[in-house]
């Protein structure tokens, strides 16, 4: 894990903890206003709670009256719920309200980070990678099944109905995407709305808060080997966050250099995280003759067996819009 992340989430979770602070110090002096009987409760609480600290101080032998003083203590907390309770507040008014009450908002528990830290670093990591990309641009408002239509492939099918299956595949994806969400190979012909359709998941499950990488597959397979072989100094950690993402979506496999450190990444990626069932979205020029003919029987026998396949279909899009710009007729 990179510094600066960390650093950056332990900003953002002392402001939690100060927030917390604050709207605990904005209920008390709201309670003392209004209810006087629990104001009078919380000074004698103010002073028991200073008798305890003299007590320990002084170093007098006086368990006693330390167990004494909080079972006092507890008392007067059950008579603040009652009497919050009575006048009509949540029993819990006034207990800190903390986003992370494992840490208490620290960032810290049992000697080590706590989760809610490492999870906000490992987001911010994510962030980072990502602002590269073009995932906001993508939307599944912004693709239009028009450009399918009136068109069949060499086998006679209906190019609209097959995108369309598709893009309402994609929608319902990410709608209720999960960790257990099944892995997806989108392949076809360039221009066909690949890279668009996987963005456009991209963006709906980050937006649910959901660790999501990605990239083209030659952009991950660089980092990587750039890391692994000490030329890159940052201290990121790419390989990990690859295979520990919520959802990692690898586009244009086939393009990157057959090379033996690269196939082995390619392979570690997908079998890890297929061992550890986490999705993978793959999108690829290559049909199934190329991909078995590039990579290992290892990997493309588990991606054709777990993987759901989606044959895209169609006339290339990006031609389509250049002439539709040229004509005028839609822009
Ligand atoms: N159905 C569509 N509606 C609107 N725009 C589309 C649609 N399909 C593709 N596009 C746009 O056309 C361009 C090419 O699409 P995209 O990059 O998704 O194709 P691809 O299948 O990933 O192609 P390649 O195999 O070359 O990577 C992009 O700008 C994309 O936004
Ligand atoms: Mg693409
Ligand atoms: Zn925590």
């Amino acid at each position: 894990m990179k510094a600066e992340h960390l650093e950056q989430a332990r900003g953002i979770i002392s402001a939690r903890r100060n927030r917390a602070r604050t709207m605990n110090d904005e209920r008390f002096a709201e309670i003392n206003s209004r209810i006087p009987e629990i104001a009078e409760i919380n000074r004698q609480l103010f002073q028991t709670s200073r008798s305890i600290m003299q007590i320990i101080q002084s170093g007098e032998s006086t368990e006693k009256r330390i167990e004494e003083l909080k079972s006092q203590n507890q008392q007067a907390q059950l008579m603040v719920r009652n009497l919050l309770k009575a006048y009509g507040y949540p029993e819990n008014y006034l207990d800190m309200e903390y986003v992370c009450p494992k840490c208490s908002d620290t960032g810290y528990s049992a000697g080590t980070y706590c989760s809610c830290l490492t999870s906000l670093a490992a987001q911010i990591a994510a962030n980072d990678l990502n602002r590269n990309a073009q995932i906001n641009l993508c939307s599944f408002d912004s693709f239009d099944l028009s450009y399918y239509r009136g068109r069949k492939t060499e086998s006679g099918y209906d190019c609209f109905k097959a995108m369309e299956m598709i893009y309402n595949f994609c929608k319902e994806y990410a709608a209720h995407f999960s960790k257990d969400s099944p892995s997806i190979l989108m392949y076809g012909n360039t221009g066909l709305g690949k890279t668009h359709l996987s963005l456009s998941i991209a963006s709906a499950v980050l937006e649910k808060g959901f660790s999501v990488l990605y990239d083209s597959v030659i952009n991950f397979l660089r980092q990587v080997e750039n890391e692994h072989f000490g030329r890159d100094q940052s201290g990121n950690d790419t390989l990990s966050m690859l295979l520990e993402c919520d959802l990692l979506i690898l586009d244009d496999l086939g393009t990157e250099f057959d090379t033996p450190f690269y196939q082995s990444a390619i392979y570690n990626i997908i079998n890890t995280r297929m061992n550890r069932s986490l999705p993978t979205i793959i999108s690829t020029n290559m049909d199934w003759n190329g991909i078995s003919h590039k990579y290992d029987e290892r990997i493309t026998s588990r991606i054709f067996a777990t993987y759901v396949n989606h044959h895209f279909v169609g006339y290339d899009v990006r031609i389509l819009k250049a002439q539709q710009k040229r004509s005028g007729s839609k822009n």
